[in-house]
């Protein structure tokens, strides 16, 4: 069913897991991803980026998306990834999201935490829980930032803001890496322990499999996988033998590659049977 992000994170707190939020870029991904949670028996969040919702494809996706999550057996949130305005927080809202992150991580500190207080304003009086970012996550191709997360500057920003959910910068980027990341576990510790909005990590996709649990048993709530879902549809579509024609056919195999991929995925982040 249909969840907020805050009650599924909260489970995950419970549970000692973290929640994979699945980036999502077409009907096709997104059932992959739907089936694996139904496999699973994981609580699951769906998201897109903010490019989606301010285009067309919105219009047909996102309804998809509700009324697949109205139907699962499982706690799904559907969630806007790096809200870059407040139109894409509106248009994320108006499609049905459950929750929206706005990112102004790429501005000072006050002007970012009076940019959330406000969509928190709005967004909580709707019961939508709203993410945001404090330190800057950026491209993995421009290297992987070392400006962690402050963890008092975390403390006065959720204070604030009274965030749901917050992403913090602990040595990851966007994409793939050109080394194997190290994360910055003692920050995630020392952040979790001060600051009681559940903590998110991005850039999930090429994370080696024993940063990404040591991670989640510092304190991580919810990782953002985007790069590794495309990777992992386009793998299946590359393979596809060619002179198949028809087109629902020809999808099977890339579906089935993105459930695979997702369901080892809940599995690695401990959520498999969150959904109990
Ligand atoms: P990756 O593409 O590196 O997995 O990052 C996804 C992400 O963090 C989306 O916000």
């Amino acid at each position: 069913m249909l969840t907020g992000m805050r009650e599924i994170l909260e489970i995950a707190d419970k549970c000692g897991c973290a929640i994979p939020a699945f980036n999502v870029y077409n009907g096709e991904t997104a059932m992959g991803i739907f089936k694996a949670a139904e496999e699973a028996n994981a609580c699951i969040i769906v998201q897109m980026y903010s490019r989606l919702f301010m285009s067309d494809e919105a219009e047909f996706i996102a309804p998809a998306i509700v009324e697949a999550a109205h139907r699962s057996k499982c706690k799904i949130a559907f969630h806007l990834d790096h809200g870059s305005c407040d139109e894409a927080v509106f248009r994320a809202i108006k499609y049905g999201c459950s929750s929206v992150m706005r990112d102004a991580s790429a501005l000072p500190f006050e002007d970012n935490i009076a940019v959330i207080k406000n969509v928190t304003y709005f967004a909580h009086d709707l019961g939508i829980d709203v993410e945001a970012e404090l330190g800057h996550i950026g491209l993995a191709k421009d290297g992987v930032p070392t400006d962690y997360t402050k963890v008092e500057e975390a403390v006065r920003f959720y204070a604030e803001t009274g965030v749901d959910a917050l992403a913090v910068a602990v040595g990851t980027a966007h994409g793939h890496y050109k080394q194997d990341p190290v994360l910055a576990i003692d920050r995630i510790r020392a952040l979790y322990d001060a600051v009681p909005a559940a903590l998110v990590l991005h850039g999930g996709s090429g994370v080696p499999d024993d940063q990404i649990q040591a991670a989640v048993e510092a304190g991580i709530r919810k990782i953002n996988f985007g790069t590794d879902v495309c990777l992992a549809f386009l793998d299946g579509v590359r393979e596809v033998d060619s002179s198949i024609v028809g087109v629902d056919i020809f999808m099977k195999e890339p579906i089935q590659r993105v459930k695979n991929f997702a369901h080892e995925k809940i599995r690695l982040l401990g959520a498999e049977g969150s959904n109990a």
